[in-house]
């Protein structure tokens, strides 16, 4: 079964974009990003990376499509992806959840990572297929004019051995405390749905 791990940063009044951007500039932040969603243990696969179409518009056409991920972009309407390799246009979640559990697809990719944005957030934690989000918290507020969906109760927080490894978070604070408008960064909350519960660092 396909399992959705939720990939997002939020400062602190859950904001997440901006006129179609992100509100912030944060390398490290952008690079804990690219390490969680494009690291495999078998190197014959790639990831899969869900977004919806207003992020894949805001990706810079250097980055785009985001790189050794193979990424499904969500749209209403006929989204031609055509020219992009490894890159799929989807109606909806479900849609494309199926396509990625079928022959096609199951031996090509390990993780699915959901990257945003908003609706696609909730849809993904509302859905049977919802595992796990990682949420970057910034603690200081931006003018945002996308947020972060209300969360589901029943989350519990939990330690991940993989992402303590990537988050190299020492560094991460370091950067952010002296280089980014003294914009303080507590990183890496993460959430777990599952029946149990172990410390958060
Ligand atoms: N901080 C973060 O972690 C983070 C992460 C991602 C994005 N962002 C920011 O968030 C903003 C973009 O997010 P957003 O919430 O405005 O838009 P979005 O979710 O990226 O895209 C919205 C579009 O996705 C399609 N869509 C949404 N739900 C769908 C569904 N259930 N089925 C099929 N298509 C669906 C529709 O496309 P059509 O209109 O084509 O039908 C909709 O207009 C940007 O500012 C971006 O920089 C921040």
């Amino acid at each position: 079964m396909v399992k959705l791990n939720l990939i997002a940063a939020a400062c602190e009044n859950m904001g997440i974009g901006k006129n179609g951007t992100l509100p912030w500039r944060l390398k490290t932040e952008m690079e804990f990003f690219t390490r969680m969603t494009s690291t495999t243990k078998d190197k014959n696969k790639k990831n899969i990376v869900i977004m919806g179409r207003k992020t894949w518009d805001s990706i810079p056409p250097k980055y785009k499509p985001l790189s050794n991920r193979i990424n499904c972009v969500l749209s209403r309407s006929d989204l031609d992806v055509k020219r992009y390799k490894d890159v799929h246009a989807f109606r909806n979640l479900e849609e494309c959840i199926e396509k990625l559990e079928g022959n096609d697809f199951r031996d090509r990719w390990e993780t699915v990572w959901v990257i945003g944005g908003s609706n696609i957030y909730k849809e993904s934690m509302e859905s049977e297929h919802f595992y796990r989000l990682y949420l970057t918290k910034i603690l200081k507020e931006f003018d945002c004019d996308t947020f972060f969906p209300k969360m589901p109760d029943n989350l519990k927080k939990v330690s991940d051995p993989k992402f303590q490894k990537m988050s190299k978070r020492k560094e991460t604070l370091s950067l952010c405390t002296t280089s980014m408008r003294t914009l303080s960064a507590k990183y890496f909350i993460k959430y777990l749905k599952a029946a149990f519960t172990v410390d958060c660092i």
